[in-house]
């Protein structure tokens, strides 16, 4: 099956398990809510809407590997291999704060091809595949062409749970507060990277994200001419729990305050 064919069966099975999500919202207090780890709730719609993803995604390639934030399944070292946050901005969603999202990326022989990105109350569907462009509920999209930090706004996500580079972020997120147009905290990183890809944002940082945040976001900003990386400018922004987003204009000046101070940190 052609990428782009992929692409967009992949997007109907995401638009059809964030229905489900958008129902869930209007009757929270039914919701079982559980504290996986400190900060870090789950619940029983992320838990189905995870394995209603799992279940189709799976179909429509079979033998294909799961790496999924709610372990419905996890199946690795497969040619193909979904990456899946069935709900992202959980927090968000339990506190009726209209701001998550469903990500689902896609691996072909450890590169990420396709990737879709719901943000499920305002209806609008992010998505890419290589070589393909990037697209909002089927229009081209593009990074912004901001060039100068001053100018810029950007987003971020508070560290809540691995508090060991709370320093340098601090010291960071002081600098930028200073010197761009602001900062936003909005509590899904999948949906911070869409707006990267759309322009909304110049760009993002975050420290301690994990696959299933990320790899969506990573291709859709990549087919919208932006740039990503790890804070010390190379590719490991997958796993390597650090990650820089932006348009290629200010992507220099960007990494270079953040990698400069977690640097200073590590020495
Ligand atoms: C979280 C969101 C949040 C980010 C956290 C993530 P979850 O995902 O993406 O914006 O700051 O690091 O864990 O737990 O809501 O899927
Ligand atoms: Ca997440
Ligand atoms: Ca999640």
């Amino acid at each position: 099956m052609q990428l782009e064919t992929l692409c967009l069966k992949t997007n109907a099975i995401v638009l059809e398990t964030g229905a489900f999500i958008r129902a869930q919202a209007s009757r929270l207090e039914e919701i079982e809510i559980e504290e996986k780890a400190a900060n870090n709730l789950v619940s029983n719609v992320d838990r189905h809407a995870e394995e209603q993803l799992v279940a189709r995604l799976s179909e429509l390639i079979p033998g294909s590997g799961l790496i999924t934030e709610e372990q419905t399944e996890n199946i690795t070292g497969k040619t193909w291999e979904w990456i899946i946050d069935p709900l992202d901005g959980t927090t968000n969603f339990l506190y009726g704060i209209p701001f998550f999202s469903i990500s689902v990326g896609l691996r072909h022989n450890g590169l990420v091809v396709a990737g879709a990105v719901y943000e499920v109350m305002r209806n609008e569907l992010f998505y890419a595949w290589k070589g393909g462009g990037a697209y909002l509920n089927g229009k081209k999209i593009a990074v912004s062409s901001r060039s100068s930090l001053r100018g810029s706004l950007l987003a971020t996500g508070f560290p809540f749970h691995d508090f060991s580079l709370i320093q340098p972020y601090m010291q960071v997120f002081s600098y930028l507060m200073q010197n761009t147009r602001g900062l936003r905290r909005l509590g899904s990183a999948a949906l911070d990277l869409a707006y990267v890809g759309c322009g909304r944002f110049d760009g993002f940082f975050e420290y301690s994200l994990n696959p299933w945040d990320v790899a969506a976001g990573t291709i859709i900003i990549q087919e919208a001419g932006g740039v990503v990386t790890d804070f010390s400018g190379g590719s490991n922004y997958l796993f390597g729990r650090e990650i820089i987003a932006s348009n290629p204009h200010i992507a220099d000046q960007l990494r270079n305050i953040i990698q400069q101070t977690f640097k200073q940190t590590r020495e």
